[in-house]
């Protein structure tokens, strides 16, 4: 720029030489101008004269020096904050550093208007660095750190491009901790930025700030906060109450409160907590004192109260003069709920009734029923006043009291009789009654006061009653005694009914009627009772009315031994006979003949059960069954050939040998529901001599054992043969 405007300024010289040649031509003065000379026209008009140039100081002709005009100084010559370049003939100004010419040249001239202006180097975006601030000073600039930035490497201010320091943005890290207290939030760990706390749970805020804030120096200030922990404290104490406490005065502990006894809740919360400001919530439990008040009222009745109304005390109530308790209880109790229990008792007006009749008076007058009446009695007709009370009266008891008035007969009193009552009496008749578990079956039950002023005393006697029937019991299985009570020698008739039933055999009912007329104390009587039978007997007294009842079973008998003709005869076909007896309700089954060959010592069994049978026999000479004849099958009786070869109830009769002896057995059996009883006859004995013996009975008892029978011919023992 500077090389640029110096050409310039040449050619403009150039052209003012030009100019001077011209005009030499004609003046020679001209002609001798110093080059650095113009040649000028004189002021006065007085020819030409050769002048310097601007710049040149000399004669004009000779010589034209360079003039340094940059001697008096700058400031003077260009302007404020400028510098003079001095140049050969010339001179030009520049601006100085930090200076900007106003005309935007490099270099200027003064005087052509241009000034030296200060340059705003903070114009230009960030010179000073991230975080400087620029400051602008005359000529020259400066940085400072912003706000949240810190200088680095040197001091402020600082110059960028001259120093090494610089601007870092302020960081304090992490906030810092507080005891008991928990950070909240935080903005950043920059300049400025705030990080809260609060107090940890159970910890309160007492007093400090509860925020730290990022400062300049790259320190977090604060937090100053002091959290305590939060205790409540002893729980509130409300009245009449107790407390469920466990002892902790930590946030969250609770209490419960409860009525003490003989208080009620009558409303209000029963719990308080310990909150987190460190106080207990306030309960509102209110307790009043359990009050039953006045005890109720029930009509007629009085009280024994001693005005106590707290639960547990009681009231007893009475029923007043002239009433007596009719029902209910009589006690009501104060509760725990504050109520008087229900006493129930209900009291009625005391009514005697009707007064009560006085034997052999009169009844005069009388108040009333009601309690207190007074009723007045006098002796009847025929009677005089001995002694007593004339007058009853009406008692508590609902009772009447009196009269205790005595009024004699012109008798005297009425004869005593053992074991009686007197029923009614006049005058002259007195009735009498036997008192209650006597009875009287004779004699007059009227004593009579005769005109000769003696009683004729009542003949009936009154004894204990006692069963008509008692002691009943069985002897010899079929007959019954008992004790009668009756009247002396009276009769009395009994009826016997006795009905009897088998279990074993279901289609079995006998049930029979039998009576009996007896003066006897112990009456007896029989009864055809059948065997293996359960009875039941019931005898009444007929006059007595009364009934005894017992029950009997019978057991099986040993059967009769029919009626037979023992005969001693000769073989082969003897004829033998027996009639049983007439009663059909026997209880025979059936008869066994017995077959026993005569040889040595004969031993016979009556009560075996076993069934010699002839066609079994292996030897010929042994004692066997013949026949078996069921009773049905025979009528009342029977004539049986030994020996005819028949078959009888399956046994076979066989002829009989010759040359032998037998002895001929018969045996009933009685076989009732499982049971079996045996008796045994002995009806013939098989031989040459004979002769006739009526046998009618023989061994009873079957089941006495072993028979054992020693013969003895022509002889029979008397124990068992009896002659017709
Ligand atoms: C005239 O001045 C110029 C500069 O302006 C210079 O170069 C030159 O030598 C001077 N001439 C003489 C004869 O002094
Ligand atoms: C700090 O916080 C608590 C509650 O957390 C508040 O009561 C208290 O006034 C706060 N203190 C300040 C100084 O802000
Ligand atoms: C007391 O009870 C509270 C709850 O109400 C429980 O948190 C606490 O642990 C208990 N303290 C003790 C000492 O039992
Ligand atoms: C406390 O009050 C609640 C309801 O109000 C009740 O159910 C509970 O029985 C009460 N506890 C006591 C001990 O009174
Ligand atoms: C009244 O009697 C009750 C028992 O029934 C007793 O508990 C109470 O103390 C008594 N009160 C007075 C005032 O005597
Ligand atoms: C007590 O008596 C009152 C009034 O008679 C009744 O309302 C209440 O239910 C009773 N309380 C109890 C617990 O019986
Ligand atoms: C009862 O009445 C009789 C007369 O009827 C009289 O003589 C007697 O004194 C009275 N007895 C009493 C105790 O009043
Ligand atoms: C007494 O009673 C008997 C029998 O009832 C009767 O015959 C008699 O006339 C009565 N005598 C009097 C004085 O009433
Ligand atoms: C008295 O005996 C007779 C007959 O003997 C009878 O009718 C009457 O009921 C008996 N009276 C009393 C009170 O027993
Ligand atoms: C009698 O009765 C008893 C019991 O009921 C029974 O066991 C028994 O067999 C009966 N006897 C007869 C003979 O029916
Ligand atoms: C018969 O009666 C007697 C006594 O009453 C009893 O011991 C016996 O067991 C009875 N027999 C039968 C078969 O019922
Ligand atoms: C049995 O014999 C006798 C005498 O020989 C005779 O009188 C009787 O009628 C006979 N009986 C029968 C049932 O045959």
């Amino acid at each position: 720029m500077y090389w640029r405007t110096a050409l310039v300024i040449l050619a403009f010289l150039t052209h003012a030489i030009t100019e001077m040649r011209v005009t030499g031509q004609t003046l020679d003065v001209c002609a001798t101008c110093h080059p650095n000379a113009t040649c000028e026209e004189k002021v006065d008009g007085t020819g030409k004269a050769c002048n310097c140039m601007y710049g040149f100081v000399g004669n004009g002709r000779t010589y034209c020096q360079d003039k340094n005009e940059c001697q008096i100084g700058a400031n003077k010559i260009c302007g404020q904050h400028t510098a003079c370049h001095n140049t050969y003939g010339s001179f030009y100004c520049t601006c100085l550093a930090g200076y900007s010419p106003s005309n935007n040249m490099a270099i200027f001239i003064p005087n052509d208007g241009t000034r030296c202006q200060d340059i705003n180097e903070c114009r230009v975006q960030g010179i000073c660095g991230e975080g400087g601030k620029c400051t602008n000073m005359q000529g020259y600039f400066n940085c400072l750190c912003q706000v949240g930035y810190q200088v680095h490497n040197g001091a402020e201010p600082f110059h960028p491009h001259q120093d090494k320091a610089l601007c870092k943005a302020i960081d304090c890290g992490q906030p810092p901790s507080a005891l008991n207290a928990v950070q909240l939030s935080a903005t950043g760990t920059h300049y400025g930025s705030v990080a809260k706390f609060g107090c940890s749970e159970g910890f309160f805020w007492k007093s400090g700030e509860n925020s730290s804030v990022c400062g300049a120096e790259s320190v977090w200030k604060g937090p100053s906060l002091v959290c305590e922990e939060i205790r409540c404290g002893d729980p509130p104490i409300l009245p009449h109450t107790g407390q469920v406490w466990n002892g902790s005065t930590n946030p969250g502990s609770t209490v419960l409160f409860y009525c003490k006894e003989g208080f009620h809740r009558e409303g209000g919360g029963n719990i308080s907590y310990c909150t987190e400001n460190g106080f207990w919530t306030k309960a509102t439990l209110s307790c009043k004192e359990i009050m039953c008040g006045g005890p109720p009222i029930l009509p007629h009745t009085g009280q024994v109260w001693n005005g106590s109304t707290n639960p547990g005390s009681t009231v007893l109530f009475y029923c007043k003069e002239g009433f007596h308790r009719e029902r209910g209880g009589d006690i009501s109790q104060c509760t725990k709920d504050g109520n008087w229990t229900k006493a129930t008792l209900s009291c009625k007006a005391i009514d005697c009734g009707q007064p009560p009749l006085a034997l052999n008076a009169v009844q005069l007058s009388a108040t009333g029923t009601h309690y207190g009446s007074v009723a007045k009695f006098g002796c009847s007709e025929g009677f005089f006043w001995k002694s007593g009370e004339n007058s009853s009266v009406c008692g508590a008891e609902s009772v009447w009291k009196g009269p205790s008035l005595v009024c004699e007969a012109t008798c005297g009193p009425a004869p005593a009789l053992a074991n009686t009552e007197v029923v009614l009496q006049n005058t002259s008749v007195v009735f009498h009654r036997c008192l209650e578990g006597f009875h009287s079956w004779r004699g007059r039950n009227t004593s009579v006061c005769d005109i000769t002023g003696k009683w004729q005393a009542a003949t009936m006697r009154c004894r204990e009653i006692k069963p008509a029937i008692s002691d009943l019991v069985v002897f010899n299985e079929k007959c019954l005694r008992w004790k009668a009570d009756k009247y002396e020698e009276d009769t009395e008739n009994y009826r016997v009914v006795f009905v009897g039933f088998r279990a074993y055999q279901r289609s079995f009912h006998d049930k029979r009627k039998k009576l009996l007329s007896s003066t006897s104390d112990h009456p007896e009587i029989c009864l055809n009772l059948l065997p293996v039978t359960n009875y039941t007997i019931s005898i009444t007294a007929l006059s007595a009315r009364f009934t005894s009842t017992l029950t009997t079973n019978t057991s099986l008998q040993v059967p009769q031994a029919p009626e037979i003709l023992y005969r001693e005869i000769e073989a082969p076909l003897p004829t033998l006979w027996l009639r049983r007896s007439a009663n059909t309700l026997d209880p025979i089954s059936f008869y066994q003949v017995f077959v026993l060959p005569l040889e040595g010592t004969l031993v016979f069994d009556c009560s075996s059960l076993n069934t010699p049978d002839f066609s079994s026999q292996r030897k010929p000479h042994g004692q066997y069954i013949t026949a078996q004849l069921h009773l049905r099958d025979i009528g009342n009786e029977i004539n049986l050939t030994l020996g005819d070869g028949h078959y009888y109830g399956g046994f076979y009769n066989a002829p009989l040998q010759n040359g032998r002896d037998y002895y001929i057995i018969l045996r009933a059996v009685s076989q009732w529901g499982g049971a079996f009883k045996h008796s045994c006859v002995i009806w013939a004995k098989v031989r040459d001599i004979s002769y006739i013996m009526k046998v009618s009975s023989l061994f009873a008892g079957g089941s006495i054992g072993v028979f054992a029978l020693a013969i003895f011919l022509g002889h029979c023992y008397t124990w068992f043969c009896k002659k017709t």
